[in-house]
């Protein structure tokens, strides 16, 4: 029995690839490479020595995924892929409605039609929109304010009718703060396609010189210093967190929500000066007008994953500084680059492409 993890080249992604086989779950994934690259996978196998089935396909095209399901034995989802750039979504709302919406419904049509009843969905702390209060729990009020933000809040909707319709599903909602960081190997990390949108690989991109400098959204929020307060969480905890939250789900039934964060906020010159200090690479900025959109603080309660998942994210600040650095560094323009590691002779996982008919 396999589980399936969609969208498992990207960061969180192949984070989770790597926690799961150490784990000893073995793994398919599918991913349509639209913002991610195969080499991310390569280095999953080479880190852990494992074997990992994939399938490049893209996940509107029902009919090839629903042959992922007749050949294989899945015993759960993992579902992560999908769109998620803010300004992109306001620009082009349509092709995230279509691409994260039709998406989930396929794949959940298909886990029904072949009784694979049990899902772990990455939501994310963006259908929290401006939170009038922090710590955010998982009953506070959700309110997406873009449409990225809508399609998250509108498939943990879905999720949540699917189970009305159908008691025997298992779903759990990870509603994600602000993941950063990379493993420690520094094999794989965030790999974002042109100018970062985010504010640590803006930063390392600074920090290895591809990038002038940080402008700083906005210095006259109501917060420690004036910049936006978030909560940083270091990926692999994240991606820790997803096996607890796997383990629950093929244990229970029903839909549970958590928050999955480290409880604590850093403001962004908090994070400029945790990242100067873990690495000794002074980062150049300058205070520009605040984003819109913005939230001027937010950051998780973590009690119920804790209690209920037995989760806590265990890493520092300073380990998302210099296990970010360490990868940037060692990899300054992400997969595409390093000869070394694109050796055949490491790639150990196997892609295949579904035939048509
Ligand atoms: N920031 C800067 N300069 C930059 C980038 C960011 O000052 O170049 C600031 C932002 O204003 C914010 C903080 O750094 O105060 C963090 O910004 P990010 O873009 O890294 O993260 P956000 O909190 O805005 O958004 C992230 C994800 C979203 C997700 C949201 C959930 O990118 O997809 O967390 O809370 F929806």
């Amino acid at each position: 029995m396999a589980i399936l993890v969609t969208g498992g080249a990207g960061f969180i992604g192949s984070h989770t690839c790597i926690e799961l086989l150490n784990e000893g779950y073995e793994i398919i994934v599918v991913d349509n490479f639209s913002n991610s690259k195969p080499e991310s996978l390569n280095r999953v196998c080479e880190i852990t020595g494992k074997y990992i089935m994939i399938y490049h396909l893209d996940l509107l095209d029902s009919e090839s995924l629903e042959k992922v399901f007749l050949v294989n034995q899945i015993e759960a989802v993992i579902h992560f892929a999908g769109l998620k750039a803010v300004g992109e979504s306001i620009k082009d709302s349509l092709k995230y409605y279509k691409n994260n919406i039709t998406t989930t419904i396929i794949i959940c049509e298909l886990m029904q039609k072949y009784n694979v009843k049990k899902l772990v969905f990455s939501s994310s702390a963006t259908v929290y929109g401006l939170p009038d209060t922090v710590p955010i729990t998982e009953g506070s009020p959700v309110q997406a304010i873009n449409p990225y933000g809508r399609t998250k809040l509108m498939i943990e909707e879905i999720l949540q009718d699917l189970y009305i319709s159908d008691n025997e599903w298992s779903i759990t909602i990870l509603r994600y703060f602000n993941p950063i960081g990379a493993h420690e190997s520094g094999l794989i990390g965030e790999d974002p396609s042109g100018i970062p949108n985010n504010l640590m690989p803006y930063i390392t991109k600074v920090a290895v010189g591809q990038l002038k400098e940080l402008q700083i959204f906005g210095k006259s929020y109501s917060t420690v210093d004036g910049t936006g307060v978030r909560d940083y969480i270091h990926v692999v905890d994240l991606a820790i967190g997803h096996v607890f939250a796997l383990d629950k789900t093929l244990k229970t039934s029903g839909v549970k929500i958590y928050n999955l964060g480290t409880g604590k906020g850093y403001s962004v010159l908090e994070v400029v000066s945790a990242f100067e200090a873990a690495t000794g690479v002074k980062i150049p900025f300058k205070i520009t007008q605040p984003r819109t959109g913005d939230a001027a603080i937010c950051y998780a309660n973590t009690s119920k994953a804790e209690k209920e998942l037995n989760w806590i994210a265990k890493k520092s600040i300073q380990d998302m500084c210099e296990d970010s650095w360490r990868w940037q560094s060692h990899n300054p323009n992400g997969y595409t680059k390093n000869e070394e590691l694109e050796n055949p002779r490491l790639i150990r996982s196997e892609v295949f492409l579904m035939p048509k008919n």
